[in-house]
Formats: C-alpha cells, sequence, structure tokens
C-alpha cells in the first residue's frame, strides 16, 4: 500500500505540482489530498488540473478561532487517512497539539537556509545583510517555528544588484528540485521502519 500524501497550501501551489508530479508509479507514496486554507489559491485549480482532490479550508471563516480551524484540519486528514503532510507555501502556524498529532510526519519547505531567516521576508533580508548565497531547506516541522531538524537544503548564488523578485525566482526553482528529493528519501525511510 503506498503512503497517502496530503499537501496544504495557502497560494500558486508550485511546490505542490511538482510533488504531485514526482509521485509517480515507482514512488512509495501518492498525493491523497490537496488542502489550502483559501478558497481562491491558484493552486486548487493546479490540483485539481491533476486529477487531486481538493479540500478548502477557509483560515479566514475561522479568523477568531485557530483551534476550530485545526480541528476542521485534523478531521478532513484523518478522513484521507494521510499518512505524510507536506507543507507547501501554508501560510498558518500550526500548534503544537496539531503537529502532535502527527509526530515526525509534517515536512515544510522554507525560503532561506535554516538556522538563517525564520519566519517572512526571508530573500529581502539575506539581501539586505549581504549575504553571498541564499537557498531553501525542507525540515521537519516541530512547535517552534521554522526550527525543526533540516532534512536538505539548496543554495544560490547572491549577484549584484539581486532583487528581492529575481531572487525569490531563483531560489523557487531550486524548492522545485529540492522538495520532491526529499519527499521520496522521507517516504523510503518510512516504508522501511513499517516493513
Ligand atoms: C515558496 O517559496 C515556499 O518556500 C514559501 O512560499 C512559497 C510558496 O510558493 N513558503 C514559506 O514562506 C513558508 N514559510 P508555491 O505556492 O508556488 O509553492
Amino acid at each position: 500500500m503506498k503512503l497517502a500524501v496530503a499537501i496544504l497550501i495557502s497560494g500558486s501551489g508550485s511546490n505542490m505540482v511538482k510533488l504531485v508530479k514526482s509521485m509517480d508509479d515507482e514512488h512509495p507514496a501518492f498525493p491523497s489530498v490537496v488542502i489550502s486554507s483559501r478558497s481562491d489559491a491558484p493552486g486548487l485549480k493546479k490540483a485539481q488540473d491533476l486529477g487531486v482532490p481538493t479540500e478548502v479550508i477557509d483560515a479566514h471563516y475561522f479568523k477568531k478561532n485557530h483551534l476550530d480551524f485545526e480541528k476542521e484540519l485534523i478531521q478532513t486528514l484523518k478522513f484521507y487517512n494521510v499518512e505524510i503532510i507536506c507543507l507547501a507555501g501554508f501560510m498558518k502556524i500550526l500548534s503544537k497539539k496539531f503537529i502532535d498529532n502527527f509526530r515526525d510526519r509534517i515536512l515544510n519547505i522554507h525560503p532561506s537556509l535554516l538556522p538563517k531567516y525564520r519566519g517572512l521576508n526571508t530573500h529581502a533580508r539575506a539581501i539586505e545583510a549581504n549575504d553571498p548565497i541564499a537557498g531553501c531547506s525542507v525540515h521537519l516541522v516541530t512547535p517552534e517555528l521554522d526550527g525543526g531538524p533540516i532534512l536538505a537544503q539548496s543554495e544560490v548564488l547572491i549577484k549584484k544588484n539581486e532583487t528581492e523578485k529575481s531572487l525569490a525566482s531563483k531560489v523557487l526553482l531550486e524548492e522545485h528540485v529540492l522538495y520532491p528529493k526529499v519527499l521520496l528519501n522521507f517516504s523510503n525511510q518510512i516504508r522501511k521502519k513499517e516493513l
């Protein structure tokens, strides 16, 4: 039996597309559902076009009660028997209680070379600091924001006159290669542990 993967998005979903496409016949996992925290996320249509079931859990609707948002999220993940969660541009912070429900089963891609630049505006901060390199990291999600064990990273050079936008596009291309690789290794490891 293949491992069921949920991909959580809030926006464009370009990483989600790469993850879905990477899960071919030989892959130990399959994309069981794409869940968006926004009803207007462009990634939703991309997932539908790829034939992956989609769900919207509208964070705006649950604005005043994050716990209810997470309850709904957990119910949906259980409905799809999800075994691995990939956060891919999912812009909601998850509570310790939620994370404990899926201990060591949640991956996130972050657009910086962690532990540098947790949180937002990572590219602007790297340029501002005159860093020679930037990049992306895939890490396990723990209650510490962007602070879980790093599984893999990819680097890009920051050129003279680099803008936030040009750096973001370069890093995104690296994300598209890195995240599917990490998901494949991670799924294989889980498979081995289960045997
Ligand atoms: C990606 O760059 C991802 O690393 C970042 O959002 C973008 C989503 O793009 N994630 C975060 O900043 C999470 N803190 P995508 O929707 O096209 O995959």
